[in-house]
């Protein structure tokens, strides 16, 4: 009989992980499950941190590596902490189609941030994304963990002042 396979412990006792853990065990720590345990591990923490990735390694029996070569390769992840308010701007199709870009050359003019910056005061972080779920309300932007549809750059940007002045 095959013992089953040891899993890490959860790195600390933040109920975090076990959110992480859920997410894992429902793809039965299958490797294929990485993309969507990484973005469960952002969801819960903001970014990806070595702790994260080692833990997810680990778990999913992947080579630590593989682990990196993910998280570094897709946009959507980032491995420094993200500003006090994140901004994710999908450049999906349905959202291109609907001038997306607009929105990212909203933010840089205003903020001087592309996709993957976070201002020096740590307000704000502007992310993209490829689809984010919401293209009946295209162009969509992920506002601190909630969807903004049919965004312009006015409407965006005020929205965002307005969060950062309150904070
Ligand atoms: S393409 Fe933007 S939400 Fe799907």
């Amino acid at each position: 009989m095959i013992p089953p396979p040891v899993r890490p412990p959860l790195p600390s006792d933040d109920p975090r992980w076990k959110l992480v853990n859920a997410t894992m065990r429902r793809h039965g720590y299958a490797g294929h499950a990485l993309i969507e345990t990484l973005h469960s591990v952002q969801d819960a923490f903001g970014y990806l941190d070595e702790v994260s990735l080692r833990f997810v390694a680990a778990s999913l029996d992947l080579p630590l590596s593989k682990v990196y070569g993910v998280a570094t390769f897709y946009h959507v992840f980032t491995l420094k902490p993200p500003g006090r308010h994140a901004c994710v701007v999908c450049m999906g199709t349905a959202c291109y189609i609907k001038n997306s870009t607009a929105l990212l050359d909203g933010l840089k003019a205003r903020f001087g941030l592309g996709p993957g910056e976070t201002s020096e005061d740590g307000a704000l972080s502007v992310l993209n994304a490829r689809c984010v779920g919401a293209c009946g309300l295209a162009p969509a932007v992920v506002l601190d963990g909630e969807v903004l549809g049919k965004q312009t750059p006015e409407t965006l940007l005020a929205r965002l002042e307005g969060l950062i002045h309150a904070s």
